[in-house]
């Protein structure tokens, strides 16, 4: 592999600004000398990430670290050579044009690739001059009738590839090498090896397709009357690979960051109509199913996507495909919603009826992956029985075990159990009494009728609630958990000084007495100070008395979690202030750090071994 020279290198990174760079990715808090924020390379939910601008970036909790090259690769999934032409475009240091020039192989192909795309860029404008050309008049008319405005339709670059069989092979084939050059760019093709070559699209409206640096890299193209193939793609080439690729991501970037999420649809047209109606952001998928690769791309680009599909049959099957990619490996922080339109109806369609505004307020009410997923999965089943509940969980559970965070992963199973009023799925600290009929019976209907989720108390992610509160709130109301728990409450840090007061003085009391304390009494405390926070924390917390158990066990285990992440914290603060001569603070960090897993695992284990 050819290098380039270190000083290059050296002067490019010097140029840098790795805080900016890494800035981009992770938020930065400046902390002494260094910035801290949440690592983008392994899962946490307290920063162990430090970035120092003169030295580079360090994190305590996985061990990545390195300068801005390494950032770059690591955060992107490129090679070294791509980290050095982006860091120098960024920082505008010129490139030797014959940096690779000890590998021959690499030059030529480098070359052909920039051939191609040179190529492809030329015949989209020669498509898009077509369209405004004398013979582009009924492929002008399509778009119009379509209803699509001018402006869309040069915004979008869109163009008219010309009757005939030769359009292409005309203008851009003088030669062999010329036409070797269309064939790769996947725009001429022959029925057999050395038959004729001539044109792919022919008298087609085409869609220019771009990669993330904006080069064109394949087209798609629709036929304006009746015939087959309605739609028409280029085919794979080194440069076009509709499974990598999404129509519109490049344009549509700047607004995906702007309003934090994106919206994927199935179809060119349904984006474009959807662009041109001022629904943004919006991208399409090639007329190919969602990859993992898609996803990737996406997530790199924001922390919400909303699928839209089509509510019929084939629509739901392609959703839950996305919904199975989306749970696969999913971090914490990214989110999804589920968007189905009438059976039939494409995004096209219904925007042209309800306009932006309307087709946002379906965005909006798109629905949760884990609602999605009981929907589906509960099909066929009778949920007012406990078979049929039971068997709901069974059947999430391989797919809610593909979820890569382990926290995120638990919430879900417990959101989950709630969800269905399945209270043994979260750790109940002792055997319910009462058994609540959660489901309407499912109607016998020609497509059977799925389960609906039944939200019973509170069903809000943990991950939204004061933990701490609604773990004396839940002791306030219920004196048999104290009882049950106190050994464990007692030695439970808790962050607020207020409620860890209120929580030392009801420990005091229980073992000063036998006595109960008084279900809901709050005049009952040392100092008026501990009695309004008591009245308080009743006010803000109620729980629905079938999920008590789980809600305290699962506060239980937050509450414990947390307070062993802000030691971890404390402590990598202070590594990064006086340093870490003998290892022995990292060390506790990493102990720190096998606890709170194993806390987690604990809720894991019993949930599962239910
Ligand atoms: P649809 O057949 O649903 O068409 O194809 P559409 O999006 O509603 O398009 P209009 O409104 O009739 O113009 C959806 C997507 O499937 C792919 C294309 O990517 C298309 O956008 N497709 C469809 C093909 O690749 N080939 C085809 O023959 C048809
Ligand atoms: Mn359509």
């Amino acid at each position: 592999m050819a290098r380039y020279p270190d000083s290059l290198i050296d002067l490019i990174r010097e140029r840098i600004d790795l805080l900016e760079l890494v800035g981009r990715r992770v938020a930065l808090k400046k902390q002494g000398t260094a910035w801290l924020g949440l690592c983008p390379f392994h899962n946490e939910k307290t920063p162990s990430f430090s970035v120092r601008p003169d030295k580079g970036y360090k994190c305590f909790g996985c061990g990545a670290g390195g300068d801005a090259f390494k950032f770059l690769m690591q955060t992107k999934g490129i090679g070294f050579a791509e980290a050095v032409e982006e860091l120098a475009a960024m920082s505008g240091v010129p490139l030797p044009r014959d940096a690779h020039a000890e590998d021959p192989e690499m030059v030529r192909r480098a070359e052909h690739r920039r051939q191609i795309l040179a190529l492809l860029a030329e015949v989209r404008e020669f498509y898009q001059k077509s369209l405004s050309a004398p013979g582009g008049q009924r492929a002008r008319h399509y778009l119009t009738q379509r209803g699509l405005k001018p402006e869309t339709v040069q915004q979008e670059k869109l163009g008219y590839a010309p009757a005939g069989w030769n359009a292409l092979l005309d203008r851009f084939g003088g030669g062999e090498a010329a036409v070797e050059l269309l064939e790769a760019a996947g725009l001429v093709t022959r029925k057999a090896a050395g038959e004729r070559p001539y044109d792919r699209f022919r008298d087609r409206i085409v869609f220019p397709i771009h990669d993330l640096k904006g080069h064109c890299v394949g087209f798609g193209g629709r036929l304006m009357g009746p015939g087959e193939p309605k739609y028409l793609n280029s085919p794979e080439t080194d440069v076009f690979q509709k499974g990598k690729l999404l129509y519109g991501l490049e344009t549509a970037r700047e607004a995906i960051r702007k309003e934090g999420s994106v919206l994927v649809v199935e179809g060119y047209m349904d984006r474009l109509s959807l662009v041109d109606q001022g629904v943004l952001p919006v991208v399409a998928t090639l007329g190919t199913a969602m990859t993992p690769d898609h996803l990737r791309l996406l997530w790199q680009q924001t922390r919400k996507i909303h699928f839209c599909f089509d509510g019929d049959a084939a629509g739901e099957k392609a959703a839950w495909k996305a919904l199975e990619m989306f749970f696969d490996g999913l971090e914490s922080d990214h989110h999804a919603a589920f968007l189905f339109l009438p059976p039939g109806e494409d995004p096209d369609q219904v925007v042209r009826r309800e306009g932006a505004a309307g087709f946002a307020r379906r965005i909006s009410g798109g629905i949760a992956p884990i609602d999605f997923l009981i929907r589906r999965l509960g099909e066929g089943l009778n949920g007012t029985e406990p078979e049929g509940r039971a068997a709901l969980m069974h059947r999430a559970k391989p797919l809610l075990a593909k979820v890569k965070d382990p926290l995120l992963r638990e919430l879900y199973l417990q959101t989950l159990g709630q969800r269905l009023q399945i209270p043994h799925a979260f750790a109940p600290v002792s055997p319910r009494v009462d058994d609540p009929a959660p489901y309407v019976a499912p109607r016998p209907t020609r497509r059977s009728q799925p389960l609906r989720p039944v939200v019973a108390g509170r069903t809000l992610a943990a991950a939204q609630r004061n933990h701490e509160q609604a773990l004396l709130a839940l002791i306030l109301r219920h004196p048999r958990l104290m009882r049950e728990r106190e050994e464990e409450l007692s030695r439970l840090p808790l962050e607020n000084a207020q409620l860890s007061a209120l929580l030392t003085e009801l420990i005091e009391r229980a073992r000063a007495s036998d006595d109960p304390i008084g279900h809901g009494t709050t005049e009952w405390f040392s100092s008026p100070e501990l009695t309004r926070c008591a009245q308080e924390v009743l006010a803000a917390e109620e729980v629905s008395p079938e999920l008590v158990d789980q809600e305290f066990a699962g506060c239980l285990i937050s509450v414990h979690v947390k307070s062993l992440r802000r030691e971890r914290m404390q402590l990598m603060r202070r590594i990064d202030l006086e340093g870490d001569g003998d290892h022995a603070l990292t060390i506790r960090c990493r102990a720190l750090k096998l606890e709170e897993q194993r806390v987690l695992g604990q809720k894991i284990i019993r949930d599962e071994g239910r």
